[in-house]
């Protein structure tokens, strides 16, 4: 939290920077918002943005850049090999995570799809704090199996437990002990946990974790997309940390890894990716799939503006007011929403605010998609974007079944910098309504089902006409407001 206090009134979360760039947005009247969601298949991915007010679907590249990373991108050296850009990233990256070695990639799921060719063993184990869309596709496409130990905790929506995207160290030693360590490939540990709520872990957990690796010879990657929400969320729940620097956080934490991985549409406030190791042999060996499927090393798929932009991205993460901004937006955002009783997952992470769509929608099953119907619903009250992360968001098992979802979310992403806190406050509001008319809220059911990744592409259909319900009860409490 920024260390203002209000004299007058609660304290808000603070802005600790200026806009000086803007865009215009359009907030369409509810019909054609309605209309627009039917022809996007009652999928947020399918809209276009000229329709959405605002787009909470992700914080992945769309967060706002700082005035010093868009002039370095001016001095960007586009050359094919050798360019004095990637040596600033990489020595960056040194001086942050102590690596020395930096394999640019053109986002974080070509660095997942590296890994996993170049050390998912078939037929091998992969355990790990909780699982990401893609992580968990590139893993299961190179013939490795998940494993997902977290806490008990994790899974309880509302809780007060700092750290729910904790590893639950036990479950680890007793995987190993199960299968032997050679079925096993490497443990992953995600930062800020997406799917559960963008949780953190604490580093006394990642110290544990690296010590079970080390004694049974297990390399210990970590998926640090999210480090910056967790780095805020340690310096804020962790006794032991709360006198350390930011960039102190950051190296204990890197110093337990054996790989790094990153997508730098999130870290780092740019776009990108990459991969980074202090282990000569790992560089050796992922080098090669680099060359194969990114580009030449000292680019990697990545554009030269984005990598210097990354570099200062990066050196920008290490400021408390910089990475605060995020989670303390969330942490208001979710404390209006609980004063509302609206049902939100505590405690707050990063990443953004998320809606337990099970208890919001009680009345519709997991076979209903109830976490895709409320997305479709808040963007046709309000134009806010969000993201569906439930059942929709699992594949079918093999014999068609559908895979329920631990958790039914919604998630409304808060991009880094980019809304206003009266643009917040009117998604709460619009959102608060919705909750109280919720029952005029329905199923969804799939028109076109692809069998990959089917929640990017998949198009669905409302399984009655609660839509037009829905917007005529709007049209009789708000009148003719947009
Ligand atoms: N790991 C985590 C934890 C992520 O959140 C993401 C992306 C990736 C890996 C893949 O990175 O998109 O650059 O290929 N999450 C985005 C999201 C897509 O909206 O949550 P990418």
């Amino acid at each position: 939290m920024t260390k203002i206090k209000f004299h007058y009134g609660d304290d808000v979360p603070l802005e600790m920077h200026k806009v000086r760039i803007v865009q215009k947005l359009n907030l369409l009247p509810i019909e054609e918002r309605a209309k627009a969601m039917d022809e996007a298949g009652y999928n947020t991915f399918l809209l276009q943005n000229r329709d959405v007010f605002m787009d909470m679907l992700t914080d992945s590249g769309v967060n706002a850049m700082s005035d010093n990373q868009q002039a370095a991108m001016m001095n960007a050296d586009d050359s094919y090999a050798g360019s004095a850009t990637f040596t600033r990233l990489e020595s960056k990256l040194e001086e942050l995570f102590g690596t020395e070695y930096f394999l640019p990639t053109h986002q974080g799921r070509a660095s997942e799809n590296i890994i996993s060719q170049a050390y998912v063993k078939k037929d091998t184990i992969i355990p790990m704090n909780y699982h990401f869309t893609t992580s968990k596709a590139h893993i299961t496409l190179n013939g490795g199996k998940i494993e997902e130990i977290y806490i008990d905790e994790a899974l309880h929506l509302t809780s007060d437990h700092p750290f729910k995207g904790n590893m639950d160290i036990d479950k680890l030693k007793n995987l190993i002990d199960k299968h032997g360590a050679d079925k096993i490939s490497y443990v992953r540990l995600e930062a800020g946990t997406n799917l559960i709520g963008g949780q953190p872990h604490s580093v006394e957990n990642i110290r544990e974790a690296k010590k079970v690796c080390d004694e049974h010879g297990l390399m210990l990657v970590y998926d640090a997309s999210l480090l910056a929400d967790n780095l805020h969320l340690i310096k804020q729940r962790e006794a032991a940390c709360a006198d350390m620097s930011i960039r102190e956080i950051t190296r204990e934490i890197t110093d337990q890894c054996d790989i790094i991985y990153f997508s730098a549409r999130k870290l780092g406030s740019a776009r990108g990716g990459g991969i980074s190791t202090k282990h000569k042999d790992v560089y050796m060996k992922l080098r090669e799939y680099i060359t194969l499927y990114e580009g030449f090393l000292t680019y990697g798929g990545m554009s030269v503006r984005e990598m210097e932009a990354l570099t200062v991205g990066l050196e920008e993460t290490m400021d408390e007011d910089v990475i605060s901004q995020g989670p303390n937006f969330i942490k208001h955002m979710t404390k209006q929403f609980q004063e509302k009783n609206v049902p939100v997952i505590t405690p707050p992470g990063g990443l953004g605010c998320h809606l337990n769509a099970m208890d919001f929608v009680d009345h519709l099953s997991q076979e209903e998609y109830p976490a895709g119907a409320l997305a479709a619903a808040i963007y046709i009250i309000s134009g806010v974007r969000g993201m569906e992360r439930g059942t929709m968001s699992e594949a079918r098992q093999e014999d068609g079944t559908e895979t329920l979802s631990h958790m039914e979310l919604v998630r409304l992403a808060m991009p880094r910098r980019v809304f206003t806190l009266s643009q917040t406050t009117y998604a709460v509001d619009r959102i608060a309504w919705l909750y109280e008319n919720r029952e005029l809220i329905g199923g969804l059911e799939f028109e076109e089902e692809p069998d990959v990744l089917r929640f990017f592409f998949g198009r669905l259909k409302a399984t009655s006409d609660w839509p037009e319900k829905l917007v005529a009860k709007f049209r009789e409490d708000f009148g003719d407001s947009l």
